[in-house]
């Protein structure tokens, strides 16, 4: 992180007068700096199983990486609706998605095989999966959300931090991409909003079936065998 980065995070800090002490601001900034560890530690990880696959297969698993920590006003808004105490102690006791990724892969066997090896790695935890590709939310969303808990080893010691991984296709991403500009158009009428959120739901199930048809063709000419999942 940039000293730029953390002016500019201190300042959106002093500006967002939320209740958040200010002398546990320095406590703060070194707390996200764990944070931005633990996803760096994560995203080499993903990249190096890239390349490997990549030399040993011919094939890269993963299309594009994303990597973001939240920002000062999301983890305070967090805190907040969940009416959770405003100090750093909560944020680490509560917040398991200050550190994210979105891995977004080709096909939905790269998901798993990714999130399958990094899971494994004995370095870091698994703390919590939700598979949303085996059983779907209500609206159509689908990924694979897994939470790690990754060690940063600062002068004091290996600091366990978690990092919050979305893995998911090009397909789920272009979905729900579309979704979230969606759910915060908020200007919209209660009856298109609806037409939209059903349209969106048929959307997810043909996104589904296109990605299981492409899938079997690439298992195919990779000498894979074919799966009925669509
Ligand atoms: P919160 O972080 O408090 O929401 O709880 P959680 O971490 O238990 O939630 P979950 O793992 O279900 O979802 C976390 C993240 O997944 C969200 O911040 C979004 O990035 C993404 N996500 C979950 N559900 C949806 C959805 O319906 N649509 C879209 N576009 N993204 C979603
Ligand atoms: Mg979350």
């Amino acid at each position: 992180m940039s000293s730029s980065d953390l002016e500019a995070r201190l300042e959106a800090l002093d500006k967002a007068h939320n209740g958040f002490p200010q002398e546990e601001i320095p406590q703060f900034v070194d707390l996200m700096q764990v944070y931005e560890g633990a996803m760096f530690e994560i995203s080499t990880k993903l990249d190096i199983l890239d390349s490997e696959f990549q030399v040993r297969f011919s094939h890269d698993p993963i299309h594009h990486l994303e990597r973001r920590l939240k920002s000062v006003n999301s983890i305070i808004g967090k805190l907040e609706r969940k009416e959770l105490p405003m100090t750093i102690e909560s944020i680490k006791d509560n917040l398991f998605d200050v550190a994210g990724i979105r891995v977004i892969c080709n096909y939905r066997d790269d998901v798993y095989s990714v999130s399958n090896y990094l899971s494994a790695q004995s370095d870091i935890q698994v703390l919590r999966v939700k598979d949303y590709i085996k059983t779907p939310k209500q609206n159509g969303y689908r990924s694979l959300h897994v939470i790690y808990a990754v060690p940063v080893f600062l002068s004091s010691g290996p600091h366990y931090t978690p990092v919050e991984v979305q893995f998911r296709t090009i397909a789920m991403d272009y979905w729900a991409s579309l979704e979230h500009a969606l759910r915060y158009k908020s200007d919209l009428p209660d009856a298109r909003f609806e037409e939209h959120s059903q349209t969106l739901l048929d959307c997810a199930r043909s996104l589904q079936n296109v990605e299981s048809q492409m899938q079997n063709i690439h298992r195919d000419i990779n000498g894979a065998p074919q799966v009925e999942d669509a």
